[in-house]
């Protein structure tokens, strides 16, 4: 079955059963500062489990594009993908247990024609947060899956949730690839890959506020993600994710083009990096050393070094990324409609990469002809990882240059340098996000009133092209990109100040309505219109002075917001300008 088939038989499935369609949200999670890319569906729509109405209602079906870079070293076996497609069905106070498994089991074997025989699954077993989950067990058994096929495990495969926040138990569908079993007690609890795992229910009843504190939410909830690649895997008979549609061209193009250096794994590696790269640029984000950028010039740099592995020329690039935009286009229209400036940001980087290379080469042979000096056989763990950390240079290609060289390098003594260096960056990451999940507090209902003041006022100060191209938030300040071409002058940026601290002292009245997407066109309403689902949403209104397409929430008035101040103006990308700004409580 095509990819975009599974995807709208999924759709349709829920559809008949009450639930409404709503599109994909963006990759870049907005106004969420604790993660850098959205990495499962649930991201976007977490205020709707802690109550707020969806303008939907209760039932909610959609496919979300998610980043997960915590599996990168897993890239290249047969099913996990940096990119992937989780196709999701949420209730929001509405069914629960019962008819979240009765509706999983029905569209795997009805809708599918999934083999009831190779289905497994795994239930939470309960401990002093929560108790067993017997409702889920019983579910199974009602539904079909015998009881030897029901495993089962604690918190770390059976619960689910972000750092704090909306969570609970859940329970795991797997489906048996028929591989041998890897000992006398395989099973789906373990990962060495004959049960793959496809789908997830979450009964999303606790809300966590501490580590180890579980508060029941107000309402119960379902949360699921199915992963589109590996259905789509599954009923094409596959063995890989890699040989199904989605990748299949463009892994024989790395095997053309490799011809007898072709190496499979680093071909998967090029196949799901660029996939994921492009997808991350369509987004707006461009290379850097920071952030969502420094996850992208990581994807970049590693299959870049996997060409050079299999002696690809480097200038195949563009052919490579041609054939995943060809591939993704029919599933995400929006890679071919940035084709061409995604490509050139590629190739940019690709030879600012090729440039770091020869850099690095050359104060590679500096070391060497010191060491050689010296009389030593082995060039210093500390330059190995400086050429790492100041030069960007990849440890595996030091090892390729001092073996063509006859000098060794000591890879045990820089991992050890390396991890030192990855534990304090996390330390540093770890405090950077302990601010916790993007919440409904106050302080941040503020700030996002208050972007919506900020860029209304941008596009009186600046134009209408001033339009919001990414937004972030936090307790602390809010940060807005924006299109506009050239630097925003202290003088215009000073009247956008003005006029922002006018509106929050005009104590304006903020409202909510619901209506059509045509609806919120007409009425003047900014905000995404290429949804092509989301039918109905809502508008909030700031006064007459702003009306904008928007989940929420907002405040309820204006006035006491505090005195809005821009901090800084700065690039963000190539027409793009960034604000920070802050409300100052006196
Ligand atoms: N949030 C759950 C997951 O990502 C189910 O959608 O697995």
């Amino acid at each position: 079955m095509k990819a975009i088939d599974l995807r709208n038989k999924y759709l349709e499935f829920f559809t008949e059963n009450g639930h409404k369609v709503i599109p994909s949200a963006p990759l870049l999670p907005e106004n969420d500062p604790t993660v850098l890319f959205t990495t499962a569906g649930m991201h976007p729509l977490i205020t709707y489990f802690l109550g707020n109405v969806h303008p939907q209602g209760r039932r909610i079906t959609d496919y979300q594009k998610c980043i997960r870079t915590g599996d990168i070293d897993e890239v290249g076996d047969d099913s996990h993908l940096t990119f992937f497609e989780m196709m999701g069905n949420w209730s929001f106070g509405d069914y629960f247990k019962e008819e979240s498994i009765e509706l999983s089991y029905r569209f795997l074997t009805e809708k599918l024609g999934i083999d009831a025989n190779r289905i497994s699954v795994t239930v939470f077993e309960g401990d002093q947060d929560a108790p067993k989950d017997k409702v889920a067990f019983n579910a199974w058994v009602k539904a079909g899956i015998p009881e030897d096929r029901i495993y089962f495990s604690g918190k770390k495969t059976n619960w689910w949730g972000l750092e704090k926040g909306p969570c609970g138990p859940d329970t795991e569908i797997f489906y048996d690839t028929l591989k041998p079993k890897c000992s006398d007690n395989c099973s789906p609890l373990c990962d060495c890959g004959k049960y793959l795992e496809i789908w997830n229910n979450v009964f999303t009843e606790y809300n966590k506020i501490a580590e180890g504190k579980y508060e029941l939410l107000s309402q119960k909830n379902v949360d699921t993600g199915l992963g589109l690649e590996r259905v789509v895997m599954i009923l094409d008979g596959k063995k890989s994710v890699y040989e199904t549609e989605l990748f299949v061209d463009v892994m024989n193009t790395l095997k053309e083009l490799a011809g007898d250096k072709y190496i499979e794994k680093s071909a998967r590696v090029i196949a799901d990096h660029m996939r994921a790269a492009l997808m991350i640029m369509v987004d707006g984000v461009v290379p850097s050393n920071v952030e969502q950028g420094y996850v992208l010039r990581r994807l970049i740099r590693r299959l870049i070094r996997h060409m050079r592995k299999m002696e690809i020329d480097m200038d195949k690039i563009v052919e490579i990324a041609n054939i995943t935009v060809e591939a993704s286009k029919e599933m995400y229209p929006e890679i071919d409609e940035h084709k061409e400036e995604i490509i050139t940001k590629l190739v940019a980087e690709k030879d600012k990469f090729v440039k770091t290379l020869e850099k690095g080469e050359k104060e590679f042979n500096k070391y060497l002809i010191q060491a050689k000096n010296e009389g030593k056989d082995t060039i210093d763990a500390e330059k190995v990882f400086k050429l790492y950390d100041t030069f960007g240079f990849p440890v595996e290609i030091t090892e390729e240059l001092a073996t063509e060289n006859g000098i060794r390098i000591n890879v045990q003594e820089f991992n050890e340098l390396f991890k030192k260096h990855q534990e304090l960056s996390r330390q540093g990451s770890n405090q950077k996000f302990k601010g916790g999940l993007a919440n409904d507090s106050e302080i941040v209902t503020q700030y996002h009133t208050a972007t919506h003041l900020l860029h209304k006022a941008l596009q009186i100060v600046l134009g209408e092209h001033a339009t919001q191209s990414g937004s972030n938030i936090t307790e602390e300040r809010l940060r807005f990109d924006f299109k506009h071409p050239q630097k925003v002058t202290r003088e215009e940026l000073d009247e956008v100040e003005r006029i922002v601290n006018e509106q929050i002292q005009k104590d304006l009245v903020v409202k909510c309505e619901e209506m059509t997407l045509d609806e919120a066109k007409e009425s003047g309403a900014t905000g995404l219109f290429e949804n092509k689902y989301g039918d109905l949403v809502k508008v909030y209104s700031i006064g007459d002075f702003s009306k904008e397409i928007c989940g929420g929430p907002h405040v309820e008035r204006t006035g006491n917001m505090g005195r809005f101040k821009i901090k800084k103006e700065e690039a963000s990308s190539a027409g793009v300008r960034r604000i920070k700004a802050v409300l100052i409580k006196e």
